[in-house]
């Protein structure tokens, strides 16, 4: 069955209250999908199978979550190739509005959770979560999805809008599923492609320095700065944006390593910033 196209927040509203009491996975995405897309659009049809309800997907590259313009411009996209790798997997519905329909003129209401942002991607892009649950936020009004998927290569935007569903007493359950990566161990993104063939090939230091740390800290190792000790050589050529040792729970710096702990990096390649994680 094709994907439906939904451009309006008007035909969203009349579709969804169609839709009625049966069940709805919800992927917000920024388009560009990659594999690692897919694999959020295929859990939610595993747990939304077709005879109990829909599997929706938004496609919006949300301006208010880019703190740097040139970033929101090289923003890729392809709308045509989205809609055939969605239908791909069954995706019944695509929301796909312009910035206007979700920040019509006059629009001044943003969403902030006002903790776990402090650090990590927090620090380094002012703003940026503000705008991920402003934006996240109309969609599950819009959508009131019995569950939404987000991936854990975001893993402190996954727990924001942990936090943010459970103190707005949202309805439905937020889901979080594994990053997917190239053979080579790089995470899939939608940046990508715009690395260049040298950054690309180079970009793979970043799994392989979270790999170290795996080893590290399997080895015994506690102490944050001996576990993401040498960053800067290993991480070389990229540029490092940040690289934290934070509990995995309040996503606070920590010493030790000693309960759960979650090392997260962002280094740019080629002026593309990519981000990964790994749990401790
Ligand atoms: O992870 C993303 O692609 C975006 O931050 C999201 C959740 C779709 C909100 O714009």
């Amino acid at each position: 069955m094709p994907t439906r196209v939904l451009r309006s927040v008007s035909e969203l509203r009349e579709w969804r209250t169609q839709h009625g009491a049966r069940e709805l996975a919800l992927v917000p995405t920024m388009g560009y999908l990659h594999e690692g897309h897919l694999a959020l659009m295929q859990e939610g049809r595993r747990r939304v199978p077709r005879n109990r309800g829909a599997l929706a997907i938004s496609i919006f590259v949300n301006p208010t979550q880019f703190n740097d313009p040139a970033d929101l411009a090289s923003y890729p996209r392809d709308e045509p190739g989205d809609l055939a790798k969605a239908e791909s997997v069954g995706v019944d519905l695509a929301f796909i509005p312009k910035p206007e329909e979700l920040y019509p003129p006059g629009a001044s209401t943003y969403v902030e959770v006002g903790a776990l942002d402090q650090h990590l991607c927090g620090a380094t892009r002012p703003g940026h979560f503000r705008g991920v649950c402003t934006v996240v936020s109309k969609l599950w009004q819009l959508f009131t999805p019995t569950v939404g998927l987000f991936g854990q290569k975001d893993f402190q935007q996954l727990a924001i809008i942990k936090r943010m569903h459970r103190d707005l007493f949202w309805s439905g359950e937020v889901v979080g599923v594994p990053t997917m990566r190239e053979q080579d161990g790089l995470a899939l993104s939608s940046r990508n492609a715009r690395l260049g063939a040298s950054a690309r090939a180079a970009a793979i230091a970043i799994p392989k320095f979270l790999q170290l740390v795996r080893q590290r800290h399997a080895a015994g190792e506690r102490v944050s700065s001996r576990l993401i000790a040498d960053a800067e050589q290993a991480l070389a050529p990229g540029r490092i944006h940040y690289v934290s040792v934070v509990d995995a729970e309040q996503l606070q710096p920590t010493d030790h390593a000693n309960g759960p702990t979650l090392v997260a990096l962002a280094v740019f390649f080629d002026d593309v910033r990519l981000i990964d994680n790994t749990l401790l």
